[in-house]
């Protein structure tokens, strides 16, 4: 049995839904249900008698050490979270709340747990925390890629409460011995990501002819990697890591915001042209910068594939290919995420269990 936080999320949805299809070992998966946590994204799973969902917060210390106690999860994966770098501009508290106390909390009902282990069941046992390249700060044009090594300079409210989390898991580590293992990915893009976000946004806003808001001069880069990519690399890192040990995950993507915008609009363009005959670039609008917006991204990761051989299976054209289509054919989830009617659809629909 293992744990996942946050396994309602955008990675996380994604991260079950691959784990109970390559696996049966259960699932016991915590979500405190935020707006981006989202019980449709895992009603394929209905039933299952693998997958557990228990709706509530990392932080809440009673719930957590009553389902450790209960269920003996040999690993846990903390993918809970805040997650969207504007909301963190306009407001910062619930980043440090989730983020950083939650976190604590997690970590210490988690600490408790693990002293009582016996035997084997002990040094086996492994707590991995789910982070970000952000927190490396950012890179000028020419710097290499960030690696391990990199020193953290978080530059964001988010980066800086992730960074926060980083640094608990280390030293709860170095100081109590707790057999945890630490990921920073890059940006992720897929199937079931929140329309907030860069990509999903832009397919959403092209399809209903609203204007495609590019930050800035639209030339900051990120490193992409394809969902599904990261919840293997997840596996990989779970089952061969070392403790305490930290594993940059990437993709080699580097692309420009400007060039993924256009990237997306062309795909439109082939799969679902617009009634008019016009292009989707057309909609393109350039709106005012994110404070303090990070300006180059990109991960090393040379450690994860020499040392675990993990190397993602999908190319950025192959990905975005995918993921484009994955809206296209799930409209009706983008409509019902925009409502928030999808609570209400789940509540009559979805009849997993709850703890
Ligand atoms: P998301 O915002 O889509 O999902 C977060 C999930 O956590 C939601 O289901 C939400 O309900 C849940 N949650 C929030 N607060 C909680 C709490 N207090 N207790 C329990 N559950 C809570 O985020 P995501 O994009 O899936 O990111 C998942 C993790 O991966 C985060 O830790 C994020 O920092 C990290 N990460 C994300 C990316 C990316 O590109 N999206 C890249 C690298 C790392
Ligand atoms: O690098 C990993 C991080 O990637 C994760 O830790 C975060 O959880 C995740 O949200 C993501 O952060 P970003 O800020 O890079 O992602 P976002 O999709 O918000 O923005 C990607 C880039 O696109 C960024 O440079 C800002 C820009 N952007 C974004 C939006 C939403 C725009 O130009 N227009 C937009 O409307």
């Amino acid at each position: 049995m293992i744990l996942v936080t946050g396994g309602a999320g955008f990675i996380g949805a994604n991260f079950v839904l691959d784990w109970v299809a390559q696996s049966d070992e259960a699932v016991i998966n915590l979500d405190a249900l935020t707006y981006a946590g989202n019980r449709e994204n895992l009603v394929s799973l209905a039933g299952d008698e693998r997958h557990l969902f228990v709706q509530g917060e990392i932080g809440d210390s009673a719930l957590v050490a009553r389902l450790l106690a209960q269920h003996q999860p040999r690993a846990i994966i903390n993918f809970a979270a805040e997650s969207h770098v504007d909301r963190s501009i306009h407001g910062p508290e619930d980043f440090i709340q989730t983020n950083i106390v939650g976190t604590f909390r997690l970590l210490e009902a988690v600490r408790a747990y693990w002293n009582g282990l016996q035997g084997e069941d002990k040094p086996s046992f492994r707590f991995l925390h789910v982070s970000t390249d952000e927190v490396y700060g950012s890179l000028s044009k020419d710097e290499p890629a960030f690696s391990e090594t990199n020193r953290y300079e978080p530059n964001s409210p988010y980066s800086a409460s992730k960074a926060a989390s980083d640094h608990l898991v280390r030293a709860y580590h170095h100081t109590y011995g707790l057999p945890v293992l630490t990921t920073n990915c890059s940006n992720n893009y897929g199937p079931y990501h929140f329309p907030e976000k860069l990509i999903p946004l832009m397919i959403v806003n092209a399809l209903a002819g609203k204007s495609l808001p590019v930050y800035g001069d639209g030339r900051q880069i990120r490193d992409w990697l394809y969902v599904k990519d990261h919840c293997s690399a997840i596996r990989r890192v779970l089952e061969a890591g070392n403790a305490g040990e930290v594993y940059n995950v990437g993709g080699w993507n580097e692309k420009a915001n400007i060039d993924i915008v256009h990237t997306v609009c062309a795909l439109l363009d082939e799969l679902r042209p617009r009634e008019d005959a016009k292009k989707y670039c057309e909609q393109i609008a350039y709106v005012t910068d994110r404070p303090g917006h990070d300006r180059r991204y990109a991960i090393d990761a040379s450690k994860i594939e020499r040392e675990l051989g993990w190397k993602p299976a999908e190319t950025f054209d192959t990905g975005i290919r995918k993921t484009v289509q994955w809206y296209l054919e799930n409209q009706s989830w983008v409509a019902n995420v925009q409502s928030g009617a999808y609570r209400e659809w789940v509540e009559k629909n979805y009849t997993g269990r709850v703890a």
